[in-house]
């Protein structure tokens, strides 16, 4: 078989640019050069596509955080594919969209390579835009029998029209809630709302990411996660992993995420034979409620009372050597590099999302 080339493509316009960045590092490093032929796409904030040689290509943010460059030459992406500046096909066998959020984890570029004909690793166009939105994935979940949190959605126009009713409303779930954004990620727009004062501040932050803004009643319990893989066609539920915030976070926020080193992860998650059991099927039914493809990383709270209840599933979750999802992998026996070749068959051995 030739080597198959694979556009690695990273960086993005969301707010996780720079976790992207260092995942394709990651990739560029690990994946496997006798079956792929890596060539390395960068998106720049502002949402120009540019080629790059290598990781080492990649300019440094303020926040010292890897960034793409503007100054790199522009490649062209449309409907019929990707061609560098001078106008000649890049001439690739898949994609691999290693973007989070906005643009990149929301069907948004995965329509662009359906329309394009180009294969890629991952959830199709409409998995995609479910997961990325909170308001629409649960009632799925739900419906698929899995526990969700109590909540509501709170329309920007509704919050202007009738502000009293929907604090009522909120009120009536009970404080503490969480407040976030109906497409949030890395935590951000996101609050721990205690008391009534906090509502409106807590809405309006929301409301500053998304117009709708979701507010859940705050579970108490562990956060533990599964990371689930399709091969072959079937998904696969690897070990579960506990996250663990120390002081001074009230939750798994942004900093806690990515600065400061306060949280802790233990693989595998300290839990019962039976309780593992019905995390791993309620991941893989989450991913199968969705229609996911190719990967997910499925998040869940553990109750006092052992409720296993669903948070949030993520289609492009953080793929760093050092992340979740390649961690919990790697303590399932699949080495970074022999889930990135499975992600890359996946992609090039299943149908077309789109019916003729
Ligand atoms: N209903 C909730 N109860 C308790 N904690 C929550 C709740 N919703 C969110 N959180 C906390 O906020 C974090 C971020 O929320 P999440 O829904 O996972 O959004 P994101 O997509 O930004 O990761 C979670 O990891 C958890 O620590
Ligand atoms: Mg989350």
């Amino acid at each position: 078989m030739s080597k198959k080339r694979v556009a690695i493509i990273c960086g993005g316009r969301s707010s996780e640019h720079s976790i992207s960045c260092i995942s394709a590092k990651g990739v560029l490093e690990a994946i496997d050069r006798n079956l792929f032929e890596p060539i390395l796409i960068g998106i720049t904030l502002r949402g120009k596509w540019v080629a790059l040689k290598s990781a080492d290509d990649f300019g440094v943010g303020s926040d010292g955080l890897p960034i793409i460059p503007d100054t790199a030459p522009g490649i062209n992406a449309d409907v019929h594919g990707l061609k560098n500046a001078e106008g000649a096909p890049l001439a690739i066998d898949l994609a691999f969209p290693l973007l989070h959020g906005a643009y990149g984890e929301d069907g948004t570029i995965q329509g662009l390579f359906e329309m394009a004909d180009i294969p890629y690793v991952g959830s199709g166009v409409l998995a995609s835009s479910v997961a990325m939105d909170k308001t629409f994935a649960k009632p799925i979940y739900a419906d698929f029998g899995l526990a969700v949190a109590d909540g509501i959605t709170v329309h920007q126009r509704d919050w202007i029209a009738q502000r009293e009713l929907e604090i009522a409303k909120i009120k009536a779930l009970g404080l503490p809630v969480f407040v976030k954004p109906a497409r949030s990620g890395s935590s951000r727009g996101t609050t721990k709302v205690k008391s009534d004062s906090e509502i409106a501040p807590a809405i309006e932050e929301a409301h500053r990411h998304d117009p709708r803004a979701m507010v859940e009643v705050a579970i108490k319990g562990r956060e533990i996660e599964c990371a689930v893989l399709e091969i072959n066609g079937k998904a696969h539920a690897s070990v579960l992993g506990e996250i663990r915030v120390h002081e001074p976070h009230e939750f798994y926020d942004f900093e806690a995420k990515y600065l400061d080193g306060s949280t802790t992860f233990d693989v595998p998650a300290n839990v019962t034979p039976e309780i593992a059991r019905a995390i791993s099927d309620a991941a893989v039914t989450a991913f199968e409620a969705l229609g996911c493809e190719g990967l997910a990383r499925v998040d869940f709270f553990l109750t006092e009372e052992n409720q296993v209840i669903i948070n949030e599933l993520n289609t492009m979750p953080g793929f760093t050597s050092m992340s979740v999802f390649p961690m919990l992998w790697k303590a399932t026996g699949k080495s970074y590099s022999e889930i990135i070749t499975q992600l890359c068959e996946s992609a090039l051995t299943r149908p077309k999302n789109v019916i003729r």
